[in-house]
């Protein structure tokens, strides 16, 4: 089977965890931790890292902090993995869905303002599928009605918007490190930002709200959200390599979108777009199927599977699942969750592979 999204782990993640257990630091203590939050702090053009235990959790932990809670609005894109929307839940504050640009499949800039009310606190946008979404209109919005921007960068470490990493423009920017994203802990995530305060903040709130100058003192309620020094551990090592992953993704990327232009031109699918102002880290490569010729989306999968290729269909958007049902028009969002696919993007992949893929997507549509 040629999986969807494998993680890349060598000889230095390994010589790391060793290095961690051998120490006896291996709970939430121990070097490797600041060093990551460190280090993938500057990778992203930021001030401070704070590492989490998941992704989930650092939205939450993002949210917490600005003190988002019960009576706020936060405005969240309907297409998007389900964790963006259950963190702001957490919180007790209501997830208010937008849909999604036809263009580059992220959060709609003009639909968010239509969203805003006099509850909404802020605002968060997912880079999905590691494009970056339009954040000059985005932080425009913001700065208009005075909101918070979390931005969600879980599936696109190492994107750029005009030039400038995800996760350097919000008030706070979340990661996810787990086994199938650019770079991963295992299960991990991080905190990006530029300001001291919430990043001292999260640190106590990450802690079980424990006051720092006074052991097994809490003047807040916090969490165990820490990461553990073996889960940096890996991040370290992984953070080296994090340049080649993503030149590799996008290698991977130019494979697929050459290799089926055929396809685009014919107007059977749409390739995975990049716009003019994106560097998109194609977190996983996908494509739109148009069903044409009675070759859906669901029955492509189904075929891949059968030769050995695993796919994944796209998120379904979260105002059609029961505990967040909504009558709001997400049109875009409906569609693209009907036609997409996305297809194997490890960055351990060879052009073989991808050879394997793509003949086997070319014959589906047009037969032997
Ligand atoms: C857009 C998005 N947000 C949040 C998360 C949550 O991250 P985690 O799985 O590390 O909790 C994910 C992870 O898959 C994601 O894709």
């Amino acid at each position: 089977m040629i999986p969807i999204a494998e993680p890349l782990l060598g000889e230095e993640e390994l010589n790391n965890v060793i290095e961690a257990v051998k120490s006896g630091w291996i709970s939430s203590k121990g070097k490797f931790i600041p060093e990551f939050e460190e280090r993938f702090a500057k990778y992203c053009g930021v001030k401070y890292g704070v590492a989490t235990s998941n992704g989930t959790v650092a939205l939450h932990l993002a949210l917490t902090s600005l003190e988002i809670g019960q009576g706020d609005e936060v405005i969240v894109p309907t297409l998007t993995f389900i964790a963006t929307a259950n963190a702001v839940r957490y919180t007790g504050a209501k997830p208010v869905f937008v849909d999604s640009h036809p263009d580059y499949w992220c959060v709609d800039p003009k639909k968010i303002e239509e969203a805003v009310t006099t509850k909404t606190k802020a605002i968060i946008p997912v880079h999905l599928y590691g494009h970056p979404c339009d954040m000059d209109l985005i932080m425009d919005i913001a700065k208009k009605y005075n909101l918070f921007v979390i931005e969600d960068a879980a599936e696109a470490h190492g994107a750029e918007y005009k030039g400038k990493k995800v996760g350097s423009f919000g008030d706070i920017s979340c990661f996810s490190f787990y086994g199938n994203k650019i770079i991963t802990t295992g299960e991990g995530g991080m905190c990006s930002t530029n300001n001291k305060r919430l990043a001292e903040k999260m640190k106590i709130l990450r802690d079980h709200g424990m006051n720092p100058n006074k052991r097994y003192w809490y003047d807040v309620i916090g969490f165990n959200y820490r990461m553990t020094n073996m889960q940096a551990a890996v991040g370290v090592a992984q953070l080296e390599k994090i340049n080649k992953f993503i030149d590799k993704k996008r290698e991977i990327a130019k494979w697929y979108t050459e290799a089926l232009q055929k396809l685009s031109r014919s107007g059977l699918i749409k390739l995975h777009p990049e716009m003019h102002w994106a560097k998109c880290v194609y977190w996983l490569y996908s494509i739109l199927i148009e069903n044409k010729f009675g070759l859906n989306r669901d029955l492509l999968i189904e075929k891949l599977n059968k030769v050995g290729i695993e796919t994944r269909p796209f998120l379904n958007p979260i105002h059609i699942m029961p505990p967040y049902k909504r009558n709001g028009k997400f049109p875009i969002a409906e569609q693209l969750a009907k036609k997409g696919i996305s297809l194997p993007s490890s960055a351990s992949l060879n052009i073989d592979k991808i050879k394997y893929v793509v003949n086997n997507v070319l014959q589906m549509f047009f037969g032997s």
